[in-house]
């Protein structure tokens, strides 16, 4: 016997009984992001190496240890993409869509690959629901993207089972003024720090910040702040973000010590966690990349935007009890006897011509069996055509819900259900 394949580790097939979830979840990002006017785009699944090393950066841990990457058969570096930011960008410079309008709005969802640990809301191939903006420098457009992220996350009725923090990373000038400050205080005890934590004193201070290791956080609680060193108009910046949110009445926390893992960010950044999944907390996360498109090949454009992971809304949403599976079937034909078949066929065929969902069974089993799986499909009604029914020409109506039923005649059976579903 041959031992049966399965899929591989850290990914996972979306079955049947849950896809009117993520039907669910994608009604609410068409529907929202159609609100404010962002377009989808898709684009390939794998890209040149060098796309995502150049922006998502080398030092990075998605950079750095992360990523699917093999060499081609002509010898070019090809990754699965990590992230859909860099694609994106790639294909506004590709494809000049600035030309059209000074702001592009764009999101999209796919599949995003990391070689991460896998564990509960965490996978090799999971799914990012995101969108970018690109063209304004404004303050005002990041509050739209966050006002998005928050409006999506109030329809998935998240909004009360987590948190918004923001902060403000700076301009670059502020950023390496504020990481020369930061080294200086880490120097004198950079021996008790973790491998990781020395690793980023190296190539991304900022990312000490980030540490989840406790001894750090104490270490880390006197050391300098950003907000010392922002320049006049990263504050100005900032604090017009602020004001505009609590204005929206939008709750957030500045969290100074919030600095997003992607080397492309720079100014406003922001994440929602929740509370109710677990360590993989972190559902929505993104921020503004004013030198991205520059970085890959393209005229200076500001842009903005955000990625959410789809697995994790799901995990965190009460999906099953807040969105009933809407795809049921409305009829499960029910045929006992050879004679009954072509009939049921054809009275099936006219009943879904009218926009009827009509499952039939094609085992030709037992009464008793048939209608257990019809109970089971979920469906409103069996119709059920037996002996009795092809003699007299009718067809047994019966309701799944109350057990109530009635004789049709067949010619009369798409009149009948006409008039029940209107
Ligand atoms: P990110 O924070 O790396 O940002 O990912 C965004 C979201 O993807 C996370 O908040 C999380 O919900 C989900 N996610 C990340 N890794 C995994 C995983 N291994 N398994 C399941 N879910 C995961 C970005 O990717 C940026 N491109 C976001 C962005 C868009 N910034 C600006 N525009």
């Amino acid at each position: 016997m041959i031992n049966p394949i399965r899929s591989i580790k850290g990914t996972y097939d979306i079955l049947p009984e849950d896809i009117f979830l993520w039907h669910k979840l994608e009604d609410i990002i068409f529907e929202i992001c159609s609100q404010y006017g962002f377009k989808e785009i898709r684009t390939p699944v794998f890209e040149e190496t060098r796309l995502f090393s150049r922006t998502v950066g080398e030092n990075t841990d998605i950079v750095s240890k992360e990523m699917y990457t093999w060499n081609d058969k002509d010898n070019r570096s090809l990754t699965l993409r990590p992230e859909l930011t860099a694609s994106v960008a790639r294909s506004f410079i590709q494809h000049n869509l600035g030309k059209d309008s000074p702001i592009q709005r764009l999101f999209y969802i796919g599949p995003i690959f990391r070689r991460e640990r896998p564990q509960k809301g965490r996978q090799r191939q999971f799914h990012q629901f995101g969108i970018e903006a690109f063209g304004s420098d404004k303050p005002e457009q990041d509050v739209e993207i966050i006002a998005l992220a928050w409006h999506f996350l109030s329809e998935c009725k998240l909004t009360k089972r987590g948190k918004l923090n923001i902060n403000s990373i700076g301009s670059k000038k502020c950023r390496n003024a504020y990481c020369n400050a930061l080294k200086e205080y880490i120097n004198p005890f950079l021996g008790d720090l973790s491998n990781i934590s020395k690793s980023r004193f190296e190539k991304n201070p900022l990312r000490i910040l980030d540490t989840k290791v406790d001894k750090e956080i104490t270490l880390l609680q006197d050391a300098p702040v950003m907000t010392d060193f922002y320049t006049t108009q990263d504050k100005k910046h900032f604090e017009s973000v602020q004001n505009f949110l609590s204005q929206l009445k939008i709750p957030f926390t500045v969290n100074p010590k919030l600095v997003r893992g992607l080397d492309y960010y720079g100014g406003t950044v922001f994440e929602f966690s929740s509370n109710s999944i677990g360590a993989q907390d972190a559902l929505l996360g993104g921020g503004r990349y004013d030198g991205l498109i520059e970085m890959i090949g393209g005229k200076p454009t500001p842009g903005i935007g955000f990625a959410a992971g789809m697995e994790r809304l799901l995990l965190a949403m009460n999906s099953r009890d807040d969105y009933p599976d809407k795809n049921k079937p409305d009829i499960y034909f029910v045929c006992i006897g050879d004679e009954s078949i072509e009939m049921a066929l054809n009275i099936s065929m006219q009943l879904r011509l009218k926009g009827l969902k009509v499952i039939f069974n094609s085992l030709n089993r037992s009464m008793k069996s048939q209608l257990r799986a019809a109970n089971k499909s979920g469906s409103k009604y069996a119709l059920i055509i037996g002996e009795d029914e092809v003699k007299s020409g009718s067809v047994c109506f019966k309701s799944l819900e109350s057990g109530e039923q009635n004789k049709v005649l067949q010619s009369e059976i798409i009149n009948f259900f006409d008039i029940l579903t209107k």
